[in-house]
């Protein structure tokens, strides 16, 4: 499949078979077909262990850093699992994501990842935004990250790229997450609209996402968040915020305190955008402690020099 990111993460029959069967289960769909019947014997099959990855893809990948430890646990070989007919339509159509309760393979989770970034890739719910869209911006890092950081909308860098958080922001936000002792392979990177809002008529410049813009996408970040299962997400923004949780308190008042979202603990703290507008200390420091609040509840090891970032007098 022609772009596809997980093309040197397994064996070549295996990523031949599995866009196979997604272009068979998509084209299904596409006639209407909503659920799909499967053997016993073809479950039987699915339950077996999953063939060998040669090489860790990048979305998959989880770096795992010495002064790290306590983030990545190791890379045990989870048991094989069986996979109930829901969950394999959901692995293969998405039509439902999966429940908390029912946690998937790691191959079911590749799967399932995989086949929702094809169905998120060929979204045209939002007429205007397929039309004017160079790439939809799905999201990046470690399918299993217990770090997510959730942002607003591509920008014109990121809609070049088809990467979320690439452009002056977006490094801003690499830095931080550096910081941390972790990498952007560490963690998930997503937002809540996968398409640059457009902005007709005019050549540059960008626009916030209608809270129908985000409503219509945001089913995609569910299944993203459903899947990754983090352990923390970061909310990135006053907008972010607002189209997680509905809150309009305003982000000054609401960064700093946790929030729950999905069951999932969640910090909301500036966008990296403000900090490049507003380039003081302690507004620097503000958006460290709620990293640094983020890696207390990871259990990851912070350092003196970690807790004294942006003190003045340290
Ligand atoms: N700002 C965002 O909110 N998301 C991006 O991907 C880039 C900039």
């Amino acid at each position: 499949m022609p772009g596809n990111r997980y093309d040197d993460g397994m064996s070549d029959s295996y990523q031949q078979l599995l866009d196979a069967t997604i272009q068979h289960v998509e084209g299904l769909k596409a006639r209407g077909v909503r659920h799909v019947s499967v053997a016993p014997e073809t479950l039987r099959a699915l339950a077996q262990p999953a063939p060998r990855i040669a090489a860790p893809p990048p979305e998959v990948r989880s770096r795992r850093r010495e002064e790290a430890p306590a983030f990545q646990p190791p890379a045990a070989t989870p048991p094989a699992q069986k996979i109930s007919p829901s969950l394999l339509t959901s692995a293969a159509t998405q039509i439902s994501p999966p429940s908390a309760a029912a946690p998937l393979s790691s191959e079911a989770k590749i799967v399932a990842f995989a086949a929702l970034r094809e169905r998120a890739l060929a979204c045209v719910k939002c007429p205007n935004l397929a039309a004017s869209r160079q790439n939809v911006v799905f999201g990046v890092g470690s399918i299993d990250a217990q770090l997510m950081f959730v942002g607003e909308a591509p920008g014109a860098d990121e809609d070049e790229q088809g990467e979320p958080f690439v452009g002056k922001a977006g490094q801003l936000l690499t830095k931080i997450i550096q910081a941390t002792g972790l990498s952007r392979a560490d963690v998930y990177i997503a937002n809540i609209l996968k398409c640059r809002p457009d902005t007709p008529g005019q050549s540059a410049g960008n626009r916030k996402p209608t809270p129908e813009e985000m409503q219509t996408c945001i089913p995609y970040l569910h299944e993203q968040i459903d899947l990754i299962q983090p352990k923390v997400i970061v909310a990135l923004g006053a907008t972010a915020v607002e189209g997680l949780l509905g809150k309009t308190v305003g982000i000054t008042k609401l960064r700093g305190h946790w929030q729950t979202y999905r069951g999932t603990p969640l910090m909301p703290t500036y966008h990296p955008a403000y900090l490049l507008r507003n380039q003081s200390l302690s507004e620097k420091r503000r958006v460290w402690e709620d990293m640094l609040a983020a890696m207390e509840k990871l259990g990851l090891p912070i350092s003196e020099k970690q807790r004294n970032f942006f003190l003045k007098a340290s």
